[in-house]
């Protein structure tokens, strides 16, 4: 039987995250469902989802489902979700938190995130454009809204909180005022974008990352070429009889990331999690890392002139 052991990171807080999960940004309803009922019917105990992907119902669904049929039990399954944009002041963030747990329809979640660093105006449309298209950007500094996530914890709606698109420098701050510590940042890890000096950088502050868009976004990539079919991971992928998106996948794991690829095809998401078996050599590593382009797929241009734009310093 297709049993994939897969192994887990333990949290600063004393809790523990799979270090492979399943992403579902833009896995639509009446497809995300059958893909989360699937991926945890195989042996997948992490799913990643966000209030802003609009699916956190069909994800609940599908995770309450397989525990009343005793697939699996809640303290099994890992599940994160995120704060978003809209939602950054102090005030705002634990009935944020609520309204993703009704959705969910369940008790906890095991990790709350904050989306992006960047806050916008309060607003019923997630991304608030002015008459001229621009984003209506507010102020809010994320260390008010840390406290908000603080809150979150201790009314027992999350079990541990964290952030997702940080540098180094917002780190930093958030460190240096938290009662409550982050225990995992969730960046993008690719084959083109190692994150090394960012993984590291965490590990010293006792915090896990998480990789998204392991496998580079091959359905939406902009003109951007696809390195899954670079010489390199083909030779690779040749060696460990492995397809590309396992070599993708298994050097973000090896990177020190948790790799939460999407998929709904339930091929892929079988394929995508068998990764347990083999191991990358150094060289092959450093390979795959001198073949990156340094792309980053995820850059969130529309919101490069927000004062808390993570990406304007290196890492
Ligand atoms: N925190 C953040 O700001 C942030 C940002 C981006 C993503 N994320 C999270 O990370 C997850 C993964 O990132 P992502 O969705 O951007 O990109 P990704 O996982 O790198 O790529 C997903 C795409 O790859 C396809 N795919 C899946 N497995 C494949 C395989 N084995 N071979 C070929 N194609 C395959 C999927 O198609 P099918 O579904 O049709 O199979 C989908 O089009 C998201 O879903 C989300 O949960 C977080």
């Amino acid at each position: 039987m297709f049993a994939p052991v897969v192994p887990r990171v333990e949290f600063s807080n004393g809790y523990s995250m799979p270090m492979f999960g399943l992403g579902t940004y833009l896995s639509v309803s009446g497809e995300v469902e059958k893909a989360v009922k699937y991926a945890i019917d195989i042996g997948y105990r992490h799913i990643d989802t966000a209030f802003y992907y609009k699916n956190e119902k069909e994800v609940g669904d599908a995770i309450r489902e397989k525990i009343k049929d005793n697939t699996v039990k809640r303290e099994d399954i890992f599940v994160t979700t995120k704060l978003w944009n809209t939602a950054h002041a102090e005030d705002k963030v634990v009935s944020a938190c609520r309204k993703s747990l009704e959705n969910l329809g369940l008790e906890y979640m095991d990790l709350y995130l904050i989306h992006w660093p960047i806050a916008f105006q309060d607003n019923e449309d997630l991304m608030p454009v002015d008459s001229t298209g621009l984003l209506m950007f507010s102020d809010t500094d994320y260390l008010e809204t840390w406290k908000g996530m603080e809150e979150c914890v201790r009314q027992g709606l999350t079990r541990s909180i964290g952030v997702s698109n940080f540098n180094s420098h917002q780190i930093t701050r958030i460190m240096e005022m938290a009662t409550i510590k982050p225990v995992n940042n969730q960046v993008e890890v690719t084959v083109n974008l190692n994150q090394v000096p960012l993984i590291e950088f965490c590990k010293k502050y006792g915090i896990t990352v998480t990789g998204y868009s392991p496998l580079g976004r091959p359905g939406n990539r902009r003109g951007v070429a696809n390195s899954l079919d670079s010489s390199e991971i083909l030779a690779i992928s040749e060696k460990y009889k492995k397809t590309p998106a396992q070599i993708a996948c298994r050097y973000v794991y090896q990177q020190g990331a948790a790799p939460i690829p999407k998929s709904v095809t339930p091929s892929r998401i079988k394929e995508n999690i068998d990764i347990f078996d083999f191991e990358l050599t150094s060289e092959e590593m450093k390979t795959i890392e001198m073949a990156g382009s340094g792309v980053r797929m995820g850059s969130f241009p529309d919101a490069k002139d927000h004062r808390y734009y993570p990406f304007a310093i290196p890492f």
